[in-house]
């Protein structure tokens, strides 16, 4: 990729089988997320339609993973909410505001790092600069287990340390929201497990709506609070999961859940 453009980027159902624990005392504020709500949406590429009649409203603090077919339009949608698509009709807000374009408390991460070679890894995490940069940057760096590797260029670190500083950089200004496509799509199994108690941990700490997109069912069910599945321009399936999270691992409702997801796919 062109260092140019390289630089724009950075610019419910059967009886429950389990009651939910009760969760962890939220260690982030309460304002540390917002509310993201999608009515009746639609939006065409030409004369490809990708949503037909699309709402979905996500809490403040949720975490959805959404999946579907390819092409079936999880990109796009992601794109929508954070401003970088307009729907052709209908309405999409965060917190209340109609979305209008890129806002600073909403994050995106994606399948790639996509980090700057010719910045060591502070420099990309505090890409965004502003006062108090380099202390802000480093604090992420922490955060996502790296705080020792500031100094190094992003091709020396695994593709596992590489995905942890576009987290990081993601986090250095405390999103309200994250939304992230594949980000672990191109991780081996082992790291992928690690970054899903790390990406677990820090949203816990942070406390900011997440939005994941996935085309790993099983990956959905072990993250997120609820799972939505994209089918023909629309919402297929909505359900929250209410399995506590050190249960995803043994729960029956998750065997039942994911053969659910896929035969809506
Ligand atoms: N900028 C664009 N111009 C024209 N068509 C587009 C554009 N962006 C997306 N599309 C089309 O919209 C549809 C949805 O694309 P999108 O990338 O959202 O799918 P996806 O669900 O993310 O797929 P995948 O799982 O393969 O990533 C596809 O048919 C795609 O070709
Ligand atoms: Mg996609």
């Amino acid at each position: 990729m062109k260092r140019s453009a390289l630089q724009a980027e950075q610019k419910q159902l059967e009886p429950l089988v389990e009651q939910p624990a009760p969760s962890p005392a939220p260690l982030a504020p309460s304002d540390a997320a917002v509310g993201i709500r999608i009515a009746q949406a639609t939006k065409a590429f030409g004369e490809r339609v990708v949503f037909s009649d699309l709402s979905l409203a996500i809490e403040p603090g949720e975490f959805v993973a959404v999946v579907g077919r390819s092409g079936c339009g999880k990109t796009t949608l992601l794109r929508m909410i954070a401003g970088l698509e307009t729907a052709d009709a209908g309405t999409m807000a965060i917190d209340g505001t109609p979305v209008a374009g890129l806002r600073n408390d909403v994050r995106l991460l994606f399948q790639e790092p996509r980090l700057l070679p010719w910045h060591r890894v502070i420099s990309n995490v505090g890409i965004a600069r502003g006062p108090d940069w380099r202390t802000l940057a480093q604090a992420a760096l922490v955060d996502v287990g790296l705080g020792d590797r500031a100094n190094d260029w992003p091709s020396v670190l695994s593709g596992g340390q590489r995905q942890r500083v576009a987290l990081a950089r993601a986090l250095v200004r405390h999103p309200k929201a994250l939304l992230m496509d594949e980000p672990f799509g191109a991780l081996d199994a082992l790291t992928r497990a690690e970054m899903h108690k790390l990406l677990l941990r820090i949203r816990r700490e942070y406390g900011f709506t997440a939005v994941l997109i996935t085309h790993d069912v099983r990956e959905a069910l072990t993250l997120a609070d609820r799972i939505v599945v994209l089918r023909d321009g629309a919402v297929a399936l909505d359900e929250h999961i209410n399995v506590p999270l050190e249960l995803r691992g043994t729960s029956p409702r998750l065997g039942h859940l994911e053969h659910r997801v896929l035969a809506e796919v």
